[in-house]
């Protein structure tokens, strides 16, 4: 399947909001979505210029922050959760950013084995961070440096 990623633009919102809405409890308001962008990190993945999935986060010096990523139902487990990743991080790696942290629900499993397999590891807790339903995040992080020096 032939897929692009490009920057998200404020008129992607309304497509962002139904999947947002249909992957989280908890669904973010259009009013965040405005703000990633206005960050510069935030993109989408497209089909046949349909959005199927996105990601964002926020940059501060050399650490980036991933702050949100989903895939449409009908499009999981096909590697484009992985292929937005990998995309930012090497945008990242390209301006010298090589530490990588985010917040995961404690039950998200799925998300959870994701990063795993991007390189992440568990770096600490955050007590009842999330809500509807209360739960706490794991914080996971990834210093690309460290990795290269592990081998
Ligand atoms: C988490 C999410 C983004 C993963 O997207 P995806 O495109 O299906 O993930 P990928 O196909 O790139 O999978 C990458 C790896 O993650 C793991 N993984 C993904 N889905 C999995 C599943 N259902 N069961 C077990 N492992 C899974 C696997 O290790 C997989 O690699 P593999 O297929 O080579 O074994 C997607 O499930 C989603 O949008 N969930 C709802 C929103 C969400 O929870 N976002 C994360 C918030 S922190």
């Amino acid at each position: 399947m032939k897929t692009k990623i490009r920057e998200m633009k404020k008129e992607d919102i309304p497509t962002i909001m139904i999947l947002e809405k249909e992957l989280f409890s908890t669904a973010w308001e259009k009013e965040m979505f405005i703000e990633e962008i206005e960050k510069q990190y935030a993109f989408v993945l497209e089909i046949k210029d349909k959005i199927i999935g996105y990601i964002c986060g926020w940059k501060f010096i050399d650490e980036f922050n991933i702050t949100n990523i989903a895939i449409a139902k009908d499009f999981q487990r096909k590697g484009f959760a992985k292929d937005l990743v990998q995309f930012l991080m090497s945008k990242l790696l390209g301006e010298k950013c090589f530490r990588f942290f985010l917040e995961v629900r404690e039950s998200n499993d799925v998300a959870k084995k994701l990063y795993e397999k991007m390189g992440f590891s568990v770096i600490g807790l955050r007590k009842k961070y999330y809500h509807s339903p209360d739960e706490n995040a794991m914080v996971l992080g990834l210093n690309i440096i460290d990795n290269l020096k592990k081998g």
